[in-house]
């Protein structure tokens, strides 16, 4: 995949100002769905700060790290943790990621600290006018630890509430799976979560894919799709037999496959997959600053523009903007507009992908749609 030839952390970073310094007021201002964003893969380390005072939590980058004393060690820390072709191989540097993504976790302990999480998702996502979004959350990560479902599942039901309220956002949360964890769990998690489903939209499966293929975890997304949720699953890109992982997502699991995937861009590679997801309109959730930092500037756009171009309903996410570059999904779209050099109409079409592959009421998305074709008809007036 020519990791040596990946942007280094100090490029992406001049990139992300770039794309921001140009002042691109229709990807600003053009009302956006995100679909595919970890709410614990959104905690900066000045709100892990912030969660880790209020708790008296220990705060450290990996479990058996050092206790980091201040902001700023954890910022330096952080900083360390970002991949860059000097530093790490792509192996290590999932390795790395997914420790310091758990051991963020630490800090999440009360009704309030879920709250929070979310509303500073939703407090940002309202300055990039996110209108609506379903939201990733890991609940064997927090089980785990202690954590009760009511701590987790009310405080992510207050935040969306008052996103929906005062933000003008609005939500609903996917629980995803540990894929290295084991089906039981899943299983177990899937039915301790049935008195939240009010909160819950659909179902994920994440985490370390290695040799975790989807049908693994076929029988707690059959029975949840039969329970009348939504389903996705990772295919991370470039994991180890990822084509597979991307037919059983798009036509063997629950049945007849997933209602979208998330990620999944090595599809670009096999035309057979390519026209399997096309003709059963499988959305695919794709997180282009995630890509930039394993793959080439140079081919990564044509593989995202070749699913674009197929006609598959690709949108664009953030996954973790907190170990990202502080890159949300306006940077993310800024960044899909230049690597595919895609026009304003082609952006708005990624906005509509987004909400026609989302699972909002019909009411939610004709109105999400008035929207954007509003903001259209801003920028270019009919004459
Ligand atoms: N891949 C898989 N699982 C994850 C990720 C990711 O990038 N982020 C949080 N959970
Ligand atoms: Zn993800």
């Amino acid at each position: 995949m020519g990791i040596e030839e990946a942007l280094p952390v100090r490029l992406r970073e001049q990139l992300r100002d770039d794309l921001i310094a140009q002042g691109d007021e229709f990807v600003l201002g053009i009302p956006k769905v995100e679909l595919h964003v970890h709410l614990e893969g959104t905690l900066t380390a000045e709100l892990r700060w912030k969660l880790t005072q209020r708790n008296g939590t220990k705060l450290r980058i990996a479990k058996n790290g050092p206790e980091l004393k201040t902001l700023e060690e954890m910022q330096v820390a952080m900083d360390l943790l970002r991949p860059d072709p000097s530093r790490v191989d792509n192996d290590e540097e999932r390795f790395q990621f997914f420790e310091a993504y758990y051991e963020g976790f630490e800090c999440l302990k009360t009704k309030e600290d879920f709250f929070d999480l979310a509303m500073h998702y939703f407090e940002h996502a309202a300055k990039m006018n996110v209108r609506y979004c379903e939201l990733f959350f890991d609940p064997q990560g927090h089980t785990s630890r202690g954590v009760g479902w009511d701590t987790m599942m009310v405080g992510f039901r207050e935040a969306r509430q008052q996103a929906e309220a005062d933000l003008n956002v609005k939500s609903a949360y996917i629980m995803c799976f540990l894929r290295d964890l084991s089906p039981s769990s899943a299983m177990e998690h899937y039915k301790a979560a049935l008195p939240y489903r009010d909160t819950i939209i659909g179902i994920g499966l994440d985490s370390n894919e290695t040799d975790r293929p989807p049908t693994l975890f076929d029988e707690v997304f059959t029975l949840a799709r039969r329970d009348g949720f939504k389903l996705t699953m990772h295919c991370d890109v470039g994991s180890k037999n990822t084509h597979e992982h991307i037919r059983q997502a798009a036509s063997v699991v629950a049945g007849a496959g997933l209602d979208r995937i998330d990620h999944g861009l090595n599809a670009a590679e096999d035309q057979s997959l390519i026209d399997m997801i096309v003709k059963r309109d499988v959305g695919m959730t794709i997180c282009p600053w995630s890509y930039l930092r394993h793959t080439t500037f140079a081919e990564l756009g044509p593989k995202i523009r070749k699913l674009y171009d197929a006609g598959i309903k690709i949108s664009i996410n953030s996954d973790d903007p907190a170990y990202m570059e502080d890159c949300w999904v306006l940077e993310n779209m800024l960044l899909a507009k230049r690597l595919c050099a895609f026009d304003d109409k082609d952006v708005a079409r990624l906005a509509k992908n987004a909400v026609h592959s989302s699972w909002a009421e019909p009411a939610v998305k004709e109105r999400l749609l008035r929207e954007i074709g509003a903001v259209c008809g801003r920028f270019y007036p009919e004459k």
